[in-house]
């Protein structure tokens, strides 16, 4: 497997460990919820997914999935509306952070319209991910040689994880201590 597909998938897990726990900040907002959300928690994971995943992982995505459409696989289809989702996705992202946003500004805003729009846009990122999984991520490896992963290499600017990878967690600090935290006491 080529390196940049291994660090994809990687993103693919962390991802899924963020929405886990953005869910689970999001249900505070539930009638029956005893607990309060974090607020900051919210507003970092969103403000990653913007910085990180819509800026680099969606669009180094992009660039290799327009390699396998030019070689016509037969999942071309599902590629193209991958790709359209990825800019579903990264308009939904935009409008929620800037409900988030307005909660922590103080603006009224409904708990019932923050749960529905964090759920379907949390729903939406998933669906998304486990389509890449199933069926795009295993043609990577048949369907592109060296060659294209040379060329792919040569479009993209490497980004480390501003979130997940060891050197770079300053930022996203307190997120990343939530993450863990939350994951622990699930096992306990
Ligand atoms: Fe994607
Ligand atoms: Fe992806």
């Amino acid at each position: 497997m080529h390196k940049l597909q291994r660090k994809l998938q990687t993103d693919h897990l962390h991802l899924l460990r963020l929405l886990k726990c953005l869910s689970h900040e999001i249900d505070c907002y539930d009638y029956d919820s005893q607990r309060s959300a974090d607020l900051a928690v919210i507003l970092s994971a969103l403000d990653y997914m913007t910085v990180y995943s819509d800026k680099w992982h969606h669009p180094t995505e992009d660039i290799i999935f327009d390699r396998l459409i030019k070689k016509a696989v037969k999942e071309s289809d599902l590629i193209k509306e991958l790709r359209n989702e990825h800019q579903t996705i990264t308009q939904e992202t935009h409008k929620i952070h800037e409900l988030f946003r307005n909660v922590a500004e103080d603006c009224v805003v409904s708990a019932n319209e923050l749960l529905t729009a964090a759920r379907h846009f949390i729903g939406l990122q998933k669906q998304h991910i486990e389509k890449e999984s199933e069926h795009i991520y295993p043609l990577m490896d048949t369907a592109l040689s060296d060659e294209d992963w040379n060329a792919i290499e040569k479009e993209i600017t490497l980004q480390n994880d501003p979130l997940f990878d060891e050197t770079s967690k300053k930022e996203y600090d307190h997120l990343y201590r939530f993450i863990v935290d939350l994951e622990k006491s699930k096992q306990e």
